[in-house]
């Protein structure tokens, strides 16, 4: 049993308020910190009242198929909950070996690597491992990031000047958008997935354009529909970058990415990724020519000033890539697995969206209805993310599933149980 906070009494759903500073900020005063209270008091109403509590929910074991959650709303430990939420697509990040692995980088350089990457913090084992990306993709270079986010605000505000253009499918991840703001480049966006849009965005530019996609939507689980995307980007001289964050050792033959599975890896001109899906750990990566990798080495701030990642999570990924590059088994398994839960959920007519991959979304599409849907998951033993506005739409809100190569068949089969049972009895599903 875990420390209970004391749950106010529930507010209706109609007092149901939307994370948005409209509900809070009203832009008066002189006050920086004017803020602070109408959002507290916007808080001890959402949270217990509407369902926030539901995020950041504290885990108390590894991010496994089967997790401990701490629910403070009950004050209780809920135990042994089938995991849809997790990144940890190979189930990597609690493997023996990684662990090991972990415990040898932090025994030999300590916990951190006290220096920027391009001052003291490169260590032996950084380099080597920024090799090894770059041969596991098949590029001439990499480079690696904190993480995920800062690769794509680095890369993106590195490269692109104020009077250039950025042309972002519109459901570009929130780290792209980041890259595109702080870059000051012209900033559009197309319709998700539409090359005819596209087209029409980049039409009559003249100067530098950079297009950005993701290989498989982070939120909708479909996939870039890349090469009519390239079409328009060659037709109009545009470079083209993927984000291969949920993509990067699922698809394509050596599990490069969804570029690599449409036959298209050498033409996308930067591939990025990160480290914190399906190698489990932290950390991002760009990947491509030499020229554009050492360019980025000084000019990606978000690396340059930062931190170079701890040794022990380096030494991590270094056994994780190991395994994710040596046992293509596993790939196989997540495959067999995301298929396998696709057609249970296709069986019990639970609506998926779009999605065709591991990332899985299980469509709601009702903000007022789908905390208390995931509070019932959670009790019934399913824990997955509710995402709602602003992550998504307005009345876009859906659960977002992993499917992992650690789920068993039970597993997967008593959770689609689990999830068609709270959703009929929500009137989700028939
Ligand atoms: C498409 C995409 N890009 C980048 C990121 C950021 O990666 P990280 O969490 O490793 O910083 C995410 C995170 O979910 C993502 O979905």
């Amino acid at each position: 049993m875990s420390n209970a906070r004391t749950a106010p009494s529930p507010t209706p759903v109609d007092r149901l308020r939307d994370y948005d500073y409209t509900n809070f900020y009203f832009g008066a005063g002189s006050e920086p910190f004017g803020i602070l209270e109408p959002f507290g008091e916007w808080w001890r109403d959402a949270e217990f009242g509407s369902g926030y509590y539901l995020y950041s929910l504290p885990m108390e074991s590894a991010p496994s198929v089967r997790v401990a959650i701490d629910d403070p709303k009950r004050g209780e430990s809920l135990e042994g909950l089938i995991n849809f939420a997790s990144y940890n697509y190979l189930g990597i990040s609690y493997r023996p070996e990684v662990i090991e692995a972990v415990c040898d980088g932090v025994r030999k350089y300590g916990a951190g690597a006290s220096g920027s990457p391009i001052l003291s913090g490169s260590m032996d084992l950084h380099k080597a491992f920024e090799h090894e990306i770059a041969d596991f993709k098949g590029k001439q270079a990499a480079l690696i990031f904190p993480s995920g986010y800062s690769a794509n605000v680095g890369v993106i505000a590195g490269l692109m000047r104020p009077g250039d253009l950025i042309v972002a499918d519109k459901l570009a991840h929130a780290s792209i958008v980041d890259g595109m703001i702080l870059s000051k480049a012209t900033s559009r966006f197309f319709r998700h997935n539409d090359p005819d849009d596209l087209d029409r965005k980049l039409e009559g530019f003249p100067g530098k354009k950079l297009v950005i996609v993701e290989g498989v939507y982070s939120m909708d689980g479909d996939l870039a529909d890349l090469p009519d995307i390239l079409e328009v980007c060659r037709r109009h001289g545009a470079r083209l970058m993927i984000d291969e964050a949920h993509s990067t050792f699922v698809y394509g033959s050596n599990g490069r990415g969804v570029a690599e599975h449409f036959g298209l890896d050498e033409e996308v001109d930067i591939h990025l990724g990160t480290f914190s899906k399906s190698l489990g750990a932290l950390g991002g990566f760009v990947a491509g020519r030499r020229e554009l990798i050492w360019y980025l080495r000084g000019f990606a701030r978000a690396r340059v000033f930062s931190c170079a990642l701890p040794p022990g999570v380096v030494a991590g990924l270094r056994k994780a890539l190991a395994i994710a590059a040596s046992e293509p088994e596993l790939r196989e398994t997540l495959w067999d697995n995301a298929r396998y839960m696709h057609s249970l959920l296709a069986e019990r007519q639970v609506d998926v969206g779009d999605s065709t991959s591991q990332v899985i979304s299980i469509m709601i599409r009702d903000d007022a209805a789908i905390f208390q849907i995931a509070e019932d998951l959670l009790h019934a033993g399913v824990y997955m993310n509710p995402i709602r506005y602003p992550a998504v739409g307005k009345h876009k809100s859906r659960f977002r599933m992993s499917v992992s190569a650690a789920h068993t068949r039970a597993d997967l089969e008593e959770g689609a149980e689990i999830i068609a049972t709270v959703l009929r009895k929500h009137g989700k599903c028939p």
